[in-house]
């Protein structure tokens, strides 16, 4: 496995692939890389020729007050892991190279972006969605491979790519849990053991209230009182639980066939989110 810093040697690798016909499968990650990660890495091993991995914890996609500074950063661990699970090159670029003195432009994602974790978190998805397409113009990946956990994040990419016509593939893997059902993150990481057992409750929760709704109920009040009610006094400090249409990810009046079940919370200020897609089909 290659380790490639610079942005014109990472351009000039993917170039080459392509003249040799080659397809490339990217996986674009902030590092701290847990199971979640190594499936999207094991997956694109499976269907590509090569496999580019990334690892860069963007400043653009966090506000001032958040944990940009303490965010969990482990490249030579990364570096082994990548390997393993089949990565051919690790791109891991500095803040300056990506973002160097008077860069200015950046990607607007609209109404999708301004709702659930963009409601709290304003400017955060700009800033995925600019570093994405940055590291999608330097790497020219035929398929990219990113994790539900994210299903607004992936949602948004999803769309930047088809209303910007981005020459990309974008393919959405299942989240990988924890024995106790916690959704891998690499922001467990600043979770304590009690934390951890707190946590497990998100997805029992979910898992609940997909049965609600796989039995017939349909008021979106109804199941957020549900999950509200199993959250409470489990040392969970609730940001949002949503019922939205999993495609523009507004919130719904009555429950039809698919619908995502969506919650952010807090735990020992971590933040944590999780979801999951019902369909009564
Ligand atoms: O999901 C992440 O780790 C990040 O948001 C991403 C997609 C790598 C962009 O920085």
């Amino acid at each position: 496995m290659r380790i490639v810093k610079d942005p014109r040697a990472m351009r000039r690798a993917s170039q080459a692939l392509f003249a040799a016909g080659k397809q490339i499968g990217f996986v674009p990650t902030m590092g701290a890389l847990h199971e979640g990660h190594l499936s999207l890495i094991k997956k694109a091993r499976k269907e590509n020729d090569a496999v580019v991995v990334s690892v860069f914890v963007n400043p653009a996609q966090f506000s001032a007050g958040e944990d940009y500074e303490k965010y969990p950063r482990s490249i030579k661990n990364d570096a082994i892991l990548a390997q393993k699970a089949g990565c051919d090159i690790l791109f891991y670029p500095a803040s300056k190279a990506l973002y160097p003195e008077g860069f200015s432009c950046s990607v607007h994602t609209g109404r999708i972006s301004e709702v659930l974790c963009g409601a709290s978190r304003p400017g955060h998805f700009s800033g995925v969605a600019t570093i994405c397409l940055k590291l999608f113009n330097i790497i020219m990946p035929h398929k990219v491979y990113m994790g539900r956990k994210d299903y607004q994040q992936v949602a948004i990419i999803k769309k930047m790519v088809a209303d910007l016509n981005i020459n990309t593939q974008i393919k959405a893997l299942p989240t990988v849990r924890e024995a106790s059902g916690l959704a891998m993150s690499s922001r467990n990481n600043y979770l304590g053991p009690r934390g951890r057992e707190f946590a497990a409750v998100i997805y029992r929760s979910l898992k609940e209230a997909a049965g609600l709704i796989r039995e017939g109920e349909s008021s979106p009040g109804r199941i957020k009182s549900f999950i509200q009610s199993m959250l409470r006094g489990r040392g969970v400090d609730v940001e949002y639980i949503a019922i939205v249409c999993p495609r523009t990810l507004d919130e719904i009046k009555r429950v039809g066939c698919s619908v995502l079940i969506a919650i952010a919370v807090r735990i020992d200020q971590t933040r944590l989110i999780d979801n999951m897609l019902v369909s009564r089909r």
